[in-house]
């Protein structure tokens, strides 16, 4: 009897082992798999995160679009978006740049997109002028046409903006016509218009190419 015990035990112990063996190879397989879905579903999260990125560097080197806000990049406005009432009537420009509301995206990637944004008097400006603007806020490109520096100086009186490298001024009142200095060129314009919520927007894009030779 006790011989017959014995020799059972091994095969219900094989016959244990080989039920076994193959729920562990499947619970090996299912591991495998899920790793295997959880490696692609974050290669395709690694991807999609990158084409986003890529989307985003791309649109911040668009120049100025139809639509797009002007976000102010200084000053006690610093980061706010322009509105039709937003700045004191001859008063030095702000700086700032084209802002993608859609895509959430300012278009700092591109040097030649930095804008001057100021309020004159519309009864002053010439037609064209005035054509562009939206409440007397006027945007130009803040990069003088004789070599690229960034213009910073405001000539209230005259209406002028100054490039401080060679003295180039530019005629706020008469689409950026050159008044003086070495540039020859006038200063682009951004036209403007306003959106349903009241923010500033560009109606279409430069006027002309922006910038001059380089420094
Ligand atoms: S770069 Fe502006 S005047 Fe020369």
């Amino acid at each position: 009897m006790s011989k017959k015990s014995n020799n059972q035990q091994p095969e219900n112990e094989q016959t244990t082992d080989v039920v076994e063996q193959p729920l562990q190879d499947r619970r090996n397989l299912l591991k495998a798999g899920a790793v295997l879905v959880s490696g692609a579903t974050l290669d395709l999260s690694l991807s999609s995160a990158h084409a986003a990125s890529d989307d985003a560097t791309a649109a911040a080197k668009l120049p100025p679009q139809k639509g797009d806000r002007i976000q102010v990049i200084k000053g006690d406005m610093k980061d706010q978006f322009i509105r039709a009432d937003s700045l004191e009537l001859n008063a030095i420009a702000v700086e700032g740049f084209p802002y993608d509301p859609q895509a959430d995206v300012l278009r700092r990637k591109n040097r030649l997109n930095r804008l001057l944004i100021l309020r004159l008097d519309p009864a002053e400006m010439d037609e064209p002028t005035r054509a562009r603007s939206i409440d007397g806020l006027l945007a130009y490109s803040a990069m003088c046409t004789h070599r690229s520096c960034t213009i910073k100086s405001w000539m209230e009186e005259e209406r002028h903006l100054r490039c401080h490298c060679h003295l180039s001024e530019f005629a706020a009142l008469s689409e950026g016509s050159v008044k003086g200095g070495p540039a020859r060129k006038q200063l682009p314009m951004v036209p403007l218009g306003v959106d349903e919520e009241g923010f500033v927007i560009a109606v279409d894009g430069f006027t002309r190419k922006p910038g001059g030779a380089k420094k």
